[in-house]
């Protein structure tokens, strides 16, 4: 069986900077406790004349190929994660196919929030192990802030989410590349953390309403209490259930890439773990939470900056909406 290799990876960001004083300005909250609660000092926000979740996967996923040294033509296939297409449907992932110039390829849209590109990366994985492709395109893209509720209500989600994309290019290899993912999911837990509107159970005036009244169907609601308490259970869960599985241990680690939900989280991990500083890579301080995005937007900042190296064993781990959780082992 064939393995598949992460050969280049790439990122984009929008240009407006959004800081906790921008934001204590606008809603109920502080600096200071945004801080505290989240580690977060800074996030991206889009400029809808400029910036959309296809486009900025398409830009994302430029970097990559050119980084793997591949063109768009090399591309065989599209995994696409994102929980907020820039339509209702299609899904975002046949607007950056477009953008790339990439008419007639497949392009799979995976929903499952922020463990989404773990789940993408799995399935891309699939279809390189059995043969069907060599190279495929693997693309987390987000745009949260048009969704978040900026009032005293909202504020736990306002502050905490970001926009951004981030891609890896996957190739067959007859080396060891990604050892195995850890996917899960738990539907009890579903309205946890959503978005309901405009969801398709709902009655036909509600689904279609003439006019808007009450908009928070449209926003992002979130239990965050119960949401951190599932996290930090799960996170350290399926990267037990991840290094198990390959007869690894953590000391195996040389790189932890947490989803950035919250650096809090991410802490909590590091210190289960015992790994120290230089084991771990955050970067939510910069971008917030961009869910789907943030795993690949991390993983190409730690490898521009030189923290991943060959052969070094990589672990990703996330959870989020659904209750999603997953991880990856891959050696680099
Ligand atoms: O990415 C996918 C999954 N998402 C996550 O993993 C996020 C998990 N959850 C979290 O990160 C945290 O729960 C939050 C950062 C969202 C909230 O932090 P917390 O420490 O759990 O705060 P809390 O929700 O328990 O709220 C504590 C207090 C409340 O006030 P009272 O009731 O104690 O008076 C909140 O109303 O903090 C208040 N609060 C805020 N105050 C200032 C909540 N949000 C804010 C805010 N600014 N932005």
């Amino acid at each position: 069986m064939y393995s598949s290799k992460l050969i280049g990876l790439g990122h984009h960001v929008p240009d407006t900077v959004i800081t906790n004083q921008y934001l204590s300005n606008i809603i109920d909250t502080s600096n200071e406790w945004i801080i505290e609660r989240t580690g977060i000092n800074e996030r991206r926000w889009i400029d809808p004349k400029v910036d959309t979740v296809g486009n900025m996967g398409a830009k994302a996923a430029r970097m990559a190929l050119e980084r793997a040294g591949l063109t768009e033509k090399d591309v065989e296939f599209i995994v696409f994660a994102s929980i907020t297409s820039d339509y209702y449907f299609p899904g975002s992932g046949v607007i950056m196919q477009r953008e790339l110039g990439l008419g007639g390829i497949g392009a799979l849209e995976v929903k499952n929030a922020c463990s989404g590109f773990i789940y993408a990366l799995s399935t891309a994985d699939q279809f390189i192990k059995t043969g069907m492709y060599k190279t495929v395109l693997v693309v987390g893209a987000e745009i949260q802030s048009t969704a978040l509720d900026l009032t005293t209500r909202g504020r736990n989600t306002a502050v905490i989410f970001g926009d951004g994309a981030g891609a890896a290019v996957l190739q067959r290899s007859d080396k060891p590349g990604i050892l195995s993912t850890h996917l899960h999911a738990d539907g009890t837990f579903a309205e946890e953390l959503y978005v309901r509107d405009p969801g398709s159970s709902r009655p036909h005036a509600e689904r279609q309403p003439e006019q808007i009244l009450d908009t928070t169907g449209f926003k992002v609601v979130m239990n965050g209490n119960l949401v951190f308490k599932h996290a930090i259970v799960r996170f350290m869960e399926v990267i037990n259930e991840a290094l198990t599985k390959n007869n690894l241990t953590k000391e195996d680690i040389n790189l932890l890439v947490p989803h950035q939900a919250n650096l809090r989280i991410s802490q909590y991990v590091q210190e289960k773990l015992g790994l120290a500083d230089s084991r771990v890579f955050n970067n939510i301080m910069r971008y917030g939470n961009t869910t789907a995005a943030s795993i690949p937007i991390a993983m190409s900042e730690a490898w521009a900056e030189g923290r991943i190296k060959e052969n070094d064993l990589l672990c990703l781990a996330a959870f989020g909406s659904g209750f999603t959780w997953a991880s990856a082992l891959i050696r680099w």
